[in-house]
């Protein structure tokens, strides 16, 4: 994984994840969706956030202190050995991680875009973790990479976006989008960050 991002810059792995480690976050992903702890997703940051409709239709809950379950602080310590195995292999420096759960309820989507917000360069390295299980062909829902650096035309590739598949790609190379999904879609998304360059 670590080598297919330092040649490559994306990479995609099914059973990053083992399924039961994948389910106990679905189901905490779920919980939290049920008790109606998420909010609309932003396009921007800070003061500049603002919801637009026409680009992305999910719905966001950051982990944190208080809303991170046991399954989802594994998940993470996962992810904080895999940024010291990035560290390591690509000299990137990054320090931390922020993330959240994301639902994409039927019919949600979110256009192409970069993950780096304008004037910024901290989101150096983007992780999203896919918690559906028995995701069929035609339940929509994909991600749509390009997979040339910089460029949102040319060769593309279609992810599934099913439990235990980890995505991780240069956050501010590739261009992305998730088509509409037909049923209710479930993953954590997240950014390992470099200290303003
Ligand atoms: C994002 C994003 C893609 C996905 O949240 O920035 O591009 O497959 N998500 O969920
Ligand atoms: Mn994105």
């Amino acid at each position: 994984m670590v080598e297919g991002l330092a040649t490559r810059g994306w990479v995609c792995l099914d059973g990053f994840l083992d399924e039961a480690a994948a389910r106990s976050l679905a189901e905490e992903s779920l919980h939290a969706w049920e008790d109606g702890d998420f909010r609309r997703a932003g396009v921007g940051r800070g003061a500049e956030r603002v919801i637009r409709e026409d680009v992305r239709r999910d719905h966001v809950l950051w982990l944190g202190d208080e809303t991170t379950g046991p399954a989802a602080k594994q998940y993470l310590a996962r992810l904080e050995a895999l940024r010291q195995e990035i560290n390591r292999a690509c000299f990137l420096g990054l320090f931390d991680f922020e993330g959240h759960f994301a639902v994409y309820p039927p019919g949600a989507f979110y256009k192409a875009h970069l993950d780096r917000h304008r004037g910024t360069a901290d989101r150096v390295v983007t992780a999203i973790l896919y918690l559906n299980d028995g995701w069929q062909p035609g339940d929509g829902g994909r991600l749509r990479i390009w997979t040339e650096p910089g460029r949102q035309d040319g060769p593309c590739e279609w992810i599934e976006p099913r439990l235990g598949t980890l995505v991780v790609f240069l956050a501010g190379d590739y261009w992305h989008e998730v088509e509409e999904a037909r049923k209710t879609r479930m993953s954590v998304t997240g950014w390992f960050r470099t200290r303003g360059l």
